[in-house]
């Protein structure tokens, strides 16, 4: 990436900060998009031994949206692409579509190039990536990077996951917290002093963690998709303290390089994974509490759709304002986790 300033072989990260004036990606839409059907707490007592009071203090949810039987990732991953191109308004096409998901329709080809050419992009660019709960981050840093670089000048970046395909129909826990949805944005070259524009990156991963969140069948490892580990399973402690450690210093990480001071924040916008890693990384961080968004009540953990989507909500609610300094954080499989400055946009 061309405004990298250092990359730390043992492992620490990747951080970007393009200095004013210089080609940045710059907001210029956002939506969401979640399925109709809605599936609340209360609906899940009567398939597992849980109930409403557990999920609700564990983590926050209320209700999650549930893809239809006929409904796949690229359904979800449209609907919002077209709501953001709306957004947007017409002024120019893009030149690249990156998806960000880890349940693509299927798993060979990738679902980017079928999402552009549904969307009337045929001939465009497109590709998936697959860093889970840090997908829209890691395509956040692709997208500017492309268009900083010079060879893209708008970039449609679609989250979207259909989490409900992959879930262990005996796992209460993970289907307490996970729900379907799609979030998309689109990002246009402009300056880097320009509200909406792309501020500093950090990314890291840490790949000794990979069995903390894992589909294990159904890769070129173990290819059978039988039993157990044809479905997602997730070590849920562990995550939960790795998240809180990596959202926090990778926060302050893309704070420290845009030179805000976390009081300066005015919106925290992190990956909903749960209501109380929201609350403590806010903490930690210093940032007020009523500075930290959340829709988790509403959407449950959309994992690659996650911040958009509550960009979306938040946008859409007043939660955020032109002008607004904005930092994204997400942690997720792989281990992976990024961390995102941006000001917020005067949006249609
Ligand atoms: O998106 C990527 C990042 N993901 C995350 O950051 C998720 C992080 N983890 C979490 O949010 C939490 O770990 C969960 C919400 C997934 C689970 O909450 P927890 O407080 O960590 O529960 P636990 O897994 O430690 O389980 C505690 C108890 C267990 O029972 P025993 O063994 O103590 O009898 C579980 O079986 O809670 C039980 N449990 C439930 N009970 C009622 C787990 N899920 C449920 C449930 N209803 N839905």
């Amino acid at each position: 990436m061309r405004e990298l300033v250092s990359v730390d072989h043992a492992g620490v990260g990747l951080i970007t900060s393009p200095p004013p004036g210089r080609r940045a990606a710059v907001v210029a839409g956002v939506a969401g998009h979640v399925p109709e059907q809605a599936l609340a707490n209360s609906d899940l007592e009567s398939r597992f031994d849980t109930s409403d009071e557990w999920i609700r203090s564990r983590t926050g949810i209320r209700r999650r949206h549930l893809a239809g039987p006929d409904e796949a990732t690229s359904d979800l991953a449209v609907a919002a692409g077209v709501k953001a191109l709306k957004a947007a308004g017409s002024k120019d096409s893009p030149d690249l579509v990156i998806l960000a998901t880890s349940t693509p329709d299927h798993p060979c080809p990738a679902t980017a190039p079928a999402v552009a050419a549904r969307l009337g992009l045929g001939g465009v660019a497109a590709f998936d990536i697959g860093a889970v709960c840090s997908g829209f981050v890691y395509g956040l840093a692709v997208a500017n990077g492309v268009i900083a670089g010079g060879a893209a000048s708008t970039v449609l970046l679609i989250g979207a996951d259909v989490f409900s395909t992959i879930l262990n129909p005996a796992d209460r826990s993970t289907n307490a917290v996970f729900g379907d949805g799609a979030g998309a944005m689109v990002l246009r070259a402009g300056n880097s002093a320009a509200p909406g524009a792309i501020h500093a990156i950090d990314l890291g991963s840490d790949g000794n963690l990979t069995d903390l969140i894992t589909v294990r069948g159904g890769g070129s490892r173990f290819p059978e998709r039988d039993g157990e580990d044809r479905w997602f399973a997730m070590q849920g402690q562990a995550v939960y303290r790795h998240a809180v450690r990596r959202m926090t210093e990778s926060s302050r990480k893309a704070l420290a390089a845009t030179g805000w001071e976390p009081e300066q924040v005015d919106r925290f916008v992190a990956h909903q994974a749960n209501a109380r890693i929201l609350a403590t990384v806010g903490t930690e961080l210093g940032i007020p509490p009523d500075r930290v968004y959340s829709n988790v009540e509403m959407v449950g953990n959309t994992v690659a759709a996650s911040i958009p989507l509550a960009l979306a909500d938040a946008h859409a609610d007043g939660s955020l304002a032109a002008g607004d300094r904005v930092l994204l954080t997400a942690f997720g499989g792989g281990a992976t986790w990024g961390s995102v400055t941006l000001s917020w946009p005067r949006l249609a």
